[in-house]
């Protein structure tokens, strides 16, 4: 059964594009600060900033998303990084003011619910991108 204790690499794996949904997006002012503890627990502050203003690499906070900012394909993005989303068929679609892959995260991060969690902390830090969560990823989304 999947849920909330599935891997996201197994969730990513057993779900059709397109079709990974946040649970939290109805309550993400409330679930950020958890998510935000996640998020540097993960080691995501490295590269994005503390509250992912970016630093080394790309801002969460900005309006240009690389791939789009859809729930399905940032999950799959941490979960997979640049590489792994390359191979399942996805292209940047955006070019951001630092260029380079990023990580996949879908062995350190241990639950999908702690990953919908870190998307619900960067929603809340980027709150104009809640009007994408559905916008699948396609060339030219927006
Ligand atoms: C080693 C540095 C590094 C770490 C650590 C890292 N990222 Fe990234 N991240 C990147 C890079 C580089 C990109 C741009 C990817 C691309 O262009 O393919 C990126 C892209 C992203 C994007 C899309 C941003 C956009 O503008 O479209 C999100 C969301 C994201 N990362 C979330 C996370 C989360 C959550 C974590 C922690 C679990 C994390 N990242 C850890 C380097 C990193």
């Amino acid at each position: 059964m999947l849920g909330p204790a599935t891997p996201p690499l197994e969730l990513v794996a057993s779900t059709p594009k397109g079709e990974l949904k946040n649970p939290y997006n109805g309550d993400i002012a409330a679930i950020a600060e958890e998510g935000h503890h996640r998020y540097l627990s993960a080691g995501c502050n490295g590269c994005h900033g503390g509250g992912g203003g970016g630093g080394m690499c790309p801002p969460l906070t900005n309006d240009t998303w690389v791939y789009g900012a859809a729930d399905d394909t940032l999950f799959r993005l941490i979960t997979l990084g640049s590489d792994g989303l390359s191979k399942a068929g996805y292209t940047r679609l955006k070019h951001e003011v630092v260029v380079g892959p990023m990580p996949p995260f879908g062995a350190i991060i241990k639950t999908s619910d702690d990953l919908w969690r870190i998307i619900a902390f960067i929603r809340s830090v980027n709150p104009s991108s809640t009007k994408l969560i559905d916008v699948p990823y396609a060339p030219n989304p927006y």
